[in-house]
């Protein structure tokens, strides 16, 4: 069976890596980025402060400032329309997984034309998107270096997946100086994010021998800097490792896909506009215990990355040994224990189910789940 390795081509990382990036991005040639942000990096004067280092390297700007957690389609319109007037000839994404999908959608449309919809799907479009460089604040959804582009229909109550080559950025930047502003709700969420991406990844029916190494290899940095990133978040080399730990875990999923935690997360959140990382979160154990019958020797090997010592264990109980020491994770970070904290309604169950079985992230899943065996893994993470 052969396999495809998608990356962006360069990927700065590291400590005050910021100015070697400007330094990059100013030997593409570009003459003016539309900076796509959201409202607290604009408001803390961070996109501006991008601006400003851009101009000093004869680069032009003007910043959209809208993408919204969970960005829709509308923000996706307005940037667009933005970047149009402003004639920019490139996008720069600034912050977490919200302002690189927003900027994705951008960039795909502006050279694809047509609309955000036309793309939900795998590789919907024929050209190439507007050159991306995105520059991340968090750790992370890894969208900085995926061909992931989640939008919100708001219409429809649904995330669209869009998992397109064409929108891999040209250039990725993990400085961790721009992540120690982070507060601890969203160092928590955005690193159990990493933690989903990895293991889902590792135990997903497209695993190769590479993302295998990236994915063990983020789990036990996740499992080693989590708790002391979210404790103290001015602590550089945790927030360091977190970096890199998220990156690996986006070079594991980017290429080996995901399974049912994200598909069914996608529901919560656009049913319920709830944080991508806190649904992957409270469904990971509950995926991972149903995914167990077929998955148990590889979360054995979870469990070892995460510090349990495996060795007396065989599969089962090993793959038991994974769910504690996921839950213990959780618990440790104040992730929530349930779906009802977060004000979701086990009414809605049967219409989050179908649709999950709807979103292509699920297609790799290890083991195939009915609209019944959806609707129970939802009941059980209530
Ligand atoms: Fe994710």
């Amino acid at each position: 069976m052969s396999s495809t390795f998608f990356i962006p081509a360069v990927n700065i990382m590291g400590i005050d890596c910021l100015e070697e990036a400007m330094a990059a991005i100013a030997g593409y040639g570009l003459r003016k980025a539309l900076i796509v942000t959201d409202a607290g990096l604009a408001k803390a004067g961070i996109a501006e402060r991008i601006a400003e280092m851009l101009a000093m390297r004869d680069i032009d700007s003007a910043i959209f400032d809208g993408a919204k957690p969970n960005p829709s389609i509308a923000n996706v319109e307005q940037g667009l329309a933005l970047l149009q007037r402003e004639r920019c000839d490139c996008v720069i994404s600034l912050g977490g997984g919200s302002p690189h999908d927003c900027a994705k959608g951008i960039a795909l449309c502006a050279t694809n034309g047509g609309h955000i919809r036309d793309y939900e799907g795998v590789d919907q479009s024929a050209k190439p998107q507007l050159p991306l460089i995105a520059i991340n604040t968090t750790a992370g959804t890894a969208s900085e270096m995926t061909r992931f582009c989640i939008i919100t229909d708001e219409a429809r109550h649904v995330k669209m997946a869009i998992v397109d080559r064409n929108v891999t950025p040209l250039l990725s930047v993990n400085d961790p100086a721009l992540m120690v502003g982070m507060p601890k709700g969203l160092t928590a969420a955005t690193g159990m994010d990493a933690l989903t991406h990895a293991i889902e990844a590792y135990v997903s029916t497209a695993a190769t021998p590479i993302t295998d190494a990236c994915a063990i290899k983020a789990i036990e940095l996740i499992s080693a800097n989590l708790r002391q990133a979210v404790a103290d978040g001015s602590d550089l080399k945790a927030r360091e490792n977190m970096a890199y730990a998220q990156f690996l875990a986006g070079m594991a999923f980017n290429n080996a896909s995901l399974g049912y935690v994200h598909a069914m997360a996608h529901q919560l959140g656009g049913f319920y506009d709830l944080p991508h990382g806190v649904c992957n979160a409270v469904l990971l154990p509950h995926v991972q215990r149903f995914n167990a019958s077929v998955s148990a020797a590889r979360l054995r090997d979870v469990a070892k990355a995460m510090g349990v010592e495996v060795g007396a264990m065989n599969a089962e109980q090993g793959s038991a040994a994974a769910l504690a020491a996921i839950e213990n994770l959780s618990r440790a970070i104040d992730i929530p224990a349930g779906l009802a904290v977060l004000g979701a309604k086990e009414a809605d169950i049967p219409t989050l189910a179908s649709n999950a079985l709807k979103d292509a992230c699920g297609l790799t899943n290890p083991r195939v789940a009915s609209q019944g065996e959806i609707e129970a893994i939802f009941k059980a993470a209530f």
